[in-house]
């Protein structure tokens, strides 16, 4: 049994069509069906359901599947791995969600440039999920957003809990206090975005711990922070930002501090878990180093 096999089996398993993996793979059919046959006659067991449209998995198909899945990423990795090994001209390619460039990220790429001259760096915006693809093809060597979505490929590492603040206009009636709780959003009209930043009121904590927290009356899903900040300014209602946006000053939008310890928008790094780049272990370093510098609280491994 080789890659080629596994390829060819995933490509008409997912295509549930020999004439469309054969499209896929752009080869003719007859020479895909006798690889499948092959295939099968390696494992002595029978992978697809021939009589079935759209083409099914046998059951011995489904196992071989989810595992052929996995030894087609790990064989793409230990490739694009072993490529960047040693190679003179590196790249540092780093997946973000945005919200992570107005924190500490810039400083940090600041350093790691100045530290390694010879690596160029790139960014790119991507959602945590795209974040987790990319890392998986290879296109990125690191990811940074605020979600830890469980991807047992990766090494998700949580940097720190960042505060949250509460972004409202300056006449609003709750602009005079220091701090806010969540009592006091309790009859406001709250803009969340998706995924972030207050898992309390979009996700499973909130199932989690039903007495611990107040809802607002009115929560409303908008496209991301930028639009949120800019309905805020509109008096659309009030929403929760990372600590570190508030540098994005907006005429009529101020910003106040959550006092919920409970609350707060994850920093979190993913990597692959087979990758031992020392380009990625110098930026753990000097991310570690940095929150140290500026007392910043944050959760180290014991193992880093
Ligand atoms: C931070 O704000 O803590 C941070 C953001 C992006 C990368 C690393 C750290």
């Amino acid at each position: 049994m080789e890659l080629r096999h596994l390829r060819y089996f995933v490509a008409v398993a997912e295509e549930k069509s020999f004439s469309r993996a054969a499209l896929r793979l752009h080869i003719s059919q007859p020479p895909l069906s006798r690889q499948i046959r092959q295939l099968e006659e390696d494992l002595g067991m029978v992978l697809f359901v021939r009589a079935s449209r759209p083409l099914a998995l046998t059951r011995a198909g489904r196992f071989f599947y989810h595992h052929a899945v996995q030894l087609l990423a790990s064989a793409l990795e230990l490739k694009t791995l072993t490529r960047r090994i040693g190679h003179p001209g590196r790249t540092l390619s780093v997946g973000l969600v945005t919200s992570t460039l107005y924190g500490l990220l810039p400083l940090i790429l600041r350093r790691f440039r100045a530290a390694l001259p010879q690596v160029a760096i790139r960014l790119q915006e991507m959602t945590p999920a795209e974040q987790g693809q990319a890392l998986t093809d290879g296109i990125i060597d690191v990811g940074f957003g605020r979600l830890s979505d469980g991807n047992v490929r990766l090494q998700q590492r949580t940097l720190r809990q960042e505060p949250l603040m509460v972004a409202m206009t300056a006449h609003h009636p709750l602009a005079g206090a220091a701090t806010l709780t969540l009592h006091d959003l309790q009859t406001e009209t709250l803009l969340v975005y998706p995924q972030a930043p207050c898992p309390a009121f979009t996700g499973p904590q909130r199932q989690a711990s039903p007495t611990s927290v107040v809802t607002p009356r009115h929560i409303v899903e908008v496209g991301g922070f930028q639009l949120a900040l800019a309905l805020v300014a509109a008096g659309e209602g009030i929403t929760l930002i990372p600590e570190c946006l508030q540098c994005l000053q907006r005429d009529e939008v101020i910003y106040r501090p959550l006092g919920e310890a409970h609350l707060f928008s994850p920093v979190v790094m993913s990597t692959r878990r087979l990758d031992p780049s020392d380009d990625i272990r110098l930026l753990l370093t000097l991310i570690y180093q940095l929150y140290d510098e500026r007392n910043i609280p944050h959760i180290k491994p014991a193992a880093e």
